[in-house]
């Protein structure tokens, strides 16, 4: 039998191991120029990945307004000067996700004169600097409102809209993979509460190597249904040491997707297993392994879903709907 071993290094990170600077990224400040003329590009590594914007978002969303989708360098004026900054800090991005903690705040994106889809296509450009889009299905799409635009939001049954309290989780989508990429872009935060909760999955995994028996760990390492039915098969163990990765570890876990995904496959969760999921939420439940994030409005969140698990803390939106919390919501590979 495989012997487990603990991940450690700079993914086991707990609330108190973890610097402001390994996460956050701040842009900045618009500079008065702004809306100037075209500035020149260097034909930067970021720049070149735009491609993967509009190639995955072929067939897709419209193109509203006549915004050009092209950001390349001709491109490159007016408030689009907060685009360059944003490229600029895509490659910070990127090894803070696949080298760091496994997240990233970029901090300081200029939303102000930016409607909805101005703010989901800002979201979805920045994303396809990360990687891969995944589809984009829908002229609201993206969103994540807590109700505030019913009218938007009611078409879309699957949205997120309450105010409750979401515990650390992965992200689950309709393509089979998870995506390995979540991010969220903060339009307007709640009046209070509403932070972003992350738990590192390398640091859950260590804590309950180094405090209990073994065998429950390795329960882990057992496949379970994520969800199940027609097209939605979906089998993963919880922890997964990829072997093109050695010492990574992928985590996926959401309790409410193994509990009814192993119930509509007709298989009960065994007693060992339970006993597994409740040291794991027991892990979770420590204020010490959870860093609370409080997103700014234009603060944007973005998560390797593989590695670092995310939620909220309950929250309350201010009296106007239209300044009720609003994140959008991109997944990418
Ligand atoms: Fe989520």
């Amino acid at each position: 039998m495989t012997e487990l071993l603990p991940v450690g290094g700079r993914a086991a990170w707990d609330r108190e191991s973890l610097r402001e600077d390994d996460w956050l990224v701040r842009l900045p400040p618009v500079r008065p120029d702004a809306d100037g003329p075209p500035r020149a590009y260097d034909g930067s590594r970021a720049y070149d990945r735009s491609d993967a914007y509009d190639r995955s978002d072929a067939g897709g969303r419209s193109d509203a307004g006549g915004r050009s989708r092209a950001y390349g360098p001709s491109g490159a004026c007016g408030r689009d000067a907060d685009r360059q900054a944003l490229a600029e800090a895509a490659a910070g991005v990127d090894r803070r996700l696949r080298e760091g903690p496994g997240f990233a705040v970029v901090r300081g994106i200029g939303l102000e004169g930016r409607d909805d889809d101005d703010c989901v296509e800002l979201a979805r450009w920045f994303g396809g600097l990360l990687g891969t889009l995944r589809p984009y299905d829908g002229p609201a799409d993206g969103l994540v409102t807590a109700g505030a635009r019913a009218g938007r939001t009611a078409a879309s049954p699957g949205r997120e809209r309450d105010d409750r309290a979401l515990p650390p989780h992965m992200d689950r989508s309709p393509q089979r993979e998870p995506p390995r990429v979540l991010g969220l872009l903060c339009v307007h935060p709640a009046a209070s509460g509403g932070e972003s909760t992350l738990v590192s999955g390398a640091a859950v995994h260590d804590r309950l190597l180094a405090e209990r028996p073994t065998a429950l760990l390795r329960q882990l390492y057992r496949p379970v249904h994520f969800g199940r039915g027609a097209d939605f098969d979906r089998y993963f163990p919880v922890f997964r040491r990829p072997t093109d990765e050695p010492g990574a570890l992928e985590v996926r876990y959401n309790r409410h997707h193994i509990e009814r995904g192993q119930r509509e496959a007709g298989i009960p969760l065994s007693a060992a297993y339970l006993a597994a999921l409740d040291a794991f939420d027991a892990v979770l439940a420590d204020p010490r392994m959870v860093l609370r994030v409080p997103l700014r409005r234009g603060d944007f969140l973005l998560v390797c879903n593989k590695a670092v698990l995310h939620g909220r803390t309950a929250f309350t939106d201010p009296a106007e709907p239209d300044k009720h919390r609003c994140l959008v919501r991109i997944w990418a590979d």
